[in-house]
């Protein structure tokens, strides 16, 4: 059967084994899908021995998008887009192609799983780092009525926000300058909440009937969807969806069919709580 296996470090509780194989069964595909730590040092070497051996494609994952980013013969407009590789896929004429999945998987996880809108919506991000550069273009494209990103370092957003101009009005500030104003989505996408932070958020951010998603996820609800739903946030969710979006789109592009996110989601949160 046809290899694939994830990159990372560490890789000891990645999920994406688990997730590919429930998308083969019900897919009715047959491939191994394997785990690797890599050292950042080491990603070319591992990566060049993967697919002489015979691998057909690699998920990457922290800290070593950028590498697969480098090592990929050619990347999607949306990886450009991001300055990130999550997916290598190798091609029928031996060159490896880079994607980008993250972002779809977000958007797709919002729009198609939850249900919400996000096209003429005021949408409000938070955070400017790499796991936000990866959804912009999916969220642009959306067609929000406004998109702004909070951070923390504001000069930080305001640079990401450059390489998106084109794709649309994106505008920046600091936390400090969300007072008085309201949102119908917002979605943390600060490394905040892995040590259970939360960003400065006033009171009165969220518009009536707002939706919030987390990117992070976790067995209990991260402290910013606490905060959400103690604000009457009418929807909240956190990144498990997006984790099996991504998957499923590297799985897409690996197989040529698209599984259905729904029942894994599911059982992943089931193992999860
Ligand atoms: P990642 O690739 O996971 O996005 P990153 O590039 O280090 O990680 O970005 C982390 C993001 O979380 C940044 O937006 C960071 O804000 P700064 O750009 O000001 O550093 C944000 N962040 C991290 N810890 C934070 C905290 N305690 N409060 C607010 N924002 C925080």
């Amino acid at each position: 059967s046809d290899q694939y296996a994830v990159f990372g470090n560490p890789i000891a509780h990645s999920k994406s084994p688990q997730i590919h194989q429930w998308f083969a069964r019900q897919t009715r595909q047959s491939i191994t899908y394997t785990r690797q730590r890599v050292e950042e040092g080491q990603f070319e070497s591992a990566a060049a021995r993967f697919f002489c051996d015979g691998g057909r494609g690699l998920n990457i994952t922290a800290p070593l998008k950028l590498n697969a980013f480098t090592y990929a013969d050619r990347v999607t407009e949306r990886a450009e887009r991001a300055g990130a590789v999550n997916t290598l896929a190798l091609q029928d004429d031996g060159s490896v192609l880079g994607d980008n999945t993250d972002g779809v998987g977000m958007v797709t996880d919002i729009t198609a799983n939850l249900g919400w809108d996000v096209s003429a919506k005021r949408v409000l991000i938070l955070g400017a780092g790499g796991a936000v550069r990866g959804v912009l273009q999916p969220v642009l494209e959306q067609g929000p009525e406004q998109l702004l990103i909070a951070n923390r370092t504001v000069a930080k957003a305001l640079q990401l926000s450059r390489s998106f101009r084109d794709l649309g009005r994106v505008q920046v500030c600091g936390f400090e300058d969300l007072a008085d104003r309201q949102f119908d989505l917002v979605i943390n996408g600060t490394a905040a909440s892995l040590a259970g932070d939360l960003p400065p958020l006033p009171d009165d951010l969220l518009a009536a009937d707002a939706h919030c998603y987390d990117m992070m996820y976790g067995a209990a609800p991260t402290v910013f969807l606490r905060w959400a739903r103690a604000r009457g946030a009418v929807g909240i969710a956190d990144g498990l969806g997006m984790l099996v979006g991504q998957a499923a789109e590297s799985f897409y592009l690996w197989r040529g069919v698209r599984p259905d996110t729904a029942p894994v989601i599911q059982l992943l949160r089931q193992e999860l709580t």
